[in-house]
């Protein structure tokens, strides 16, 4: 196996250009990575990540726990955290817990075990035991998307009670007033918030909530289309539905396009998310947008500050959410 230094001998650069080379610790020109590249590759030689960890403390890697790595929010997500990663020279271990809360236990030891130097968590529910695992080791650890409230932890959410609130304004201001709800899984914060923002909309505009207008999805699409069979066959229908994800949208999209309903002349619909298929779709959704590149550069930049300075004060991030305006919404005619 070749040495760290018979490759720098044979890109003509010290051995230290060779690791920052590898690790990505320093800038190194695209000419001078290429030379050592090409050593690298000749020589057949394949940096010792263990033994570089074993030294260094650091494996430069990072671990990100989702819930639901179909979902194109998550994936999406997942792109923005990993982008950000490897611009500051790590990689990324990503787990996917489908919501189990014991495949997010064992994922977490999993992390450990690998020796990730910080962590990236999208909690599957309200369970504590996976933080606490990490807490406990002391793992650096930021938590995003559903917020875990009373935790002193490093936090990265957004304003999910004023995307529900200007969704629901926007359907208000079409002059709709028999407004329905789809709402995601109602232990999960951002579900919670958007709902608690659908409810001040109308009650704002002296719209009476009526309960039975609200269904419970799980942020899947066949929960919007059977949400929005039920309640586009209701009488009187709705005008409109504000769906809790674009993926429910979606679903309902599909079940008044089978009921032979136009979108928005017959009833208008709003998601939450802003996915990049949202705009692809027929007709076009009209999204509350996530902020998913910000939300993913500042997790990795508290991240690695917290990795640099564990002693650091706890740090809560809001972000701001946009309606993203498109042809799914309209008067009703
Ligand atoms: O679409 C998946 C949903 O789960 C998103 O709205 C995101 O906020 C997460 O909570």
């Amino acid at each position: 196996m070749a040495t760290i230094k018979e490759v720098a001998a044979r890109a003509d650069v010290s051995s230290a250009t060779v690791s920052h080379v590898i690790n990505h610790t320093r800038y190194v020109s695209e000419t001078v990575r290429e030379q050592v590249e090409r050593a690298m590759r000749d020589l057949g030689y394949r940096p010792n990540a263990l033994a570089r960890s074993l030294r260094s403390g650091e494996t430069h890697t990072l671990g990100l726990i989702l819930p639901d790595s179909a979902n194109p929010f998550f994936a999406e997500f997942g792109h923005a955290i990993e982008t950000a990663a490897f611009e500051r020279g790590y990689s990324i271990i990503l787990c996917n817990t489908e919501n189990d809360l014991e495949k997010e236990r064992v994922y977490t030891e999993v992390l450990e075990n690998k020796q990730v130097d910080g962590m990236v968590f999208v909690a599957s529910g309200e369970n504590r035991a996976a933080l606490s695992l990490i807490t406990q080791k002391g793992l650096p650890l930021v938590v995003v998307d559903r917020d875990m409230g009373n935790l002193e932890l490093d936090t990265v959410i957004t304003d999910n009670y004023q995307g529900g609130f200007v969704a629901t304004q926007h359907l208000l201001s079409l002059g709709h007033r028999l407004i329905a709800c789809i709402t995601g899984p109602s232990h999960l914060t951002p579900s919670a918030e958007r709902v608690t923002g659908y409810r001040a909309a109308l009650l704002q505009a002296n719209i009476p909530v009526d309960e039975t207008l609200i269904l419970r999805g799980d942020f899947h699409a066949s929960s919007g289309y059977a949400n929005g069979l039920q309640l586009l066959q209701r009488l009187p229908r709705p005008q409109a539905i504000f769906a809790c994800n674009d993926m429910m949208a979606i679903g309902v999209i599909r079940a008044a396009s089978q009921l032979g309903l136009r979108i928005p002349q017959d009833i208008s619909v709003v998601g939450f998310d802003n996915i990049e298929l949202g705009a692809y779709i027929t007709p076009p959704l009209t999204s509350v947008a996530q902020p998913k590149p910000a939300i993913g550069q500042l997790a990795i930049n508290l991240l690695l500050d917290r990795i640099q300075n564990p002693a650091l004060p706890r740090r809560r991030n809001v972000l701001p959410v946009q309606l993203v305006l498109r042809e799914s919404t309209g008067r009703s005619l």
